[in-house]
């Protein structure tokens, strides 16, 4: 049975599924998209995902491809054909296909609709236990990172810079000195009084559906959560660190810029949340959030 994924109205065999070349997501990163993590047949924060997504395209003039339910339907449905119960969900939409000019084209333009589902082992992640390795390098992207764009070169080259140093990943930071997030999820700390800090919501960062998740936790567990910037100096000397989004979920920092984190493992609080966070993805902790629209 071919692997399956589904682009305009067709599920194709994977191999080939194709867009055109004159696509605006191809010639122009004219696009946004998602990801959301199914775990073990639980669909975590679709619709926080789904009101982002809504978002991203109307921030950009974009008109969803159809209408959300059966997005939801197509979700499923091409996790179906491919015998899924755990995995990356990718959802893109491109503004369509039209002649190369940097105007948009007419607004009657269909947009382009991909689903691609990528097997993933959620229980199996060995770096949500081991923890990663970060250095921080320049937040090098445009001015609108609350958009979720593929306009991802600036994240790719971060990860990658890490790569190259035997290293997991890379926090981003910006001109200021303060770190922004991870190259593709957000970044936290526990500080020594027992704080957890991350950036506060501003069109400087993404606003992780995951992240929007943890407030929701960090009320019922009791947490204090300071929304602020903070600098590497304050994340080397802090007690824990860690990064969240859809598919590292919440995965422990155990060292940046060489400094070791805490004593270098996965801390009590990273581990709490993590394990708070796949209860309630699986439903024992009451309804997910929604994400609310706007900054
Ligand atoms: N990335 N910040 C950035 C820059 C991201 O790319 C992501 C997600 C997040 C976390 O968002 P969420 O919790 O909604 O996944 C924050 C996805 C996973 C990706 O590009 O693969």
């Amino acid at each position: 049975m071919p692997r399956i994924s589904y682009v305009n109205g067709h599920y194709v065999p994977h191999n080939h599924a194709t867009i055109q070349i004159e696509d605006r997501g191809f010639l122009m990163a004219d696009a946004v998209y998602e990801v959301i993590g199914c775990i073990h047949g639980h669909m975590a924060d679709e619709t926080g995902h789904l009101d982002r997504l809504e978002r991203s395209l109307s921030e950009l003039q974009i008109a969803m491809p159809v209408e959300r339910e059966t997005l939801r339907f197509l979700m499923r449905e091409v996790m179906r054909r491919n015998r899924q119960k755990n995995a990356a969900i990718y959802i893109q939409v491109t503004r369509g296909v039209a002649k190369r000019d940097f105007k948009f084209p007419s607004p009657d333009t269909p947009p382009t609709l991909v689903l691609i589902s990528y097997d993933f082992d959620f229980d199996g992640n060995a770096a949500v236990k081991n923890g990663m390795k970060v250095k921080t390098v320049p937040d090098i992207r445009w001015q609108r990172r609350d958009i979720k764009t593929v306009l991802l070169l600036p994240q790719s080259m971060a990860k990658q810079s890490a790569v190259n140093d035997g290293l997991d990943d890379s926090w981003m930071v910006d001109p200021e000195g303060f770190i922004t997030e991870c190259s593709a999820s957000n970044a936290w700390i526990v500080t020594k009084d027992k704080k957890l800090v991350t950036r506060g919501v501003t069109s400087e960062i993404l606003r992780g559906i995951t992240r929007t998740a943890i407030e929701k936790l960090c009320k019922e567990m009791n947490l204090v959560l300071e929304e602020r910037s903070f600098t590497p100096q304050e994340a080397y000397d802090a007690v824990e660190a860690f990064t969240s989004s859809a598919t590292a979920l919440i995965t422990p920092v155990i060292e940046i810029d060489g400094h070791k984190i805490g004593d270098g493992k996965r801390g009590d609080i990273c581990k709490n949340l993590y394990e708070e966070y796949r209860a309630y993805v699986e439903g024992l902790r009451g309804k997910q959030v929604s994400w609310e629209a706007g900054l």
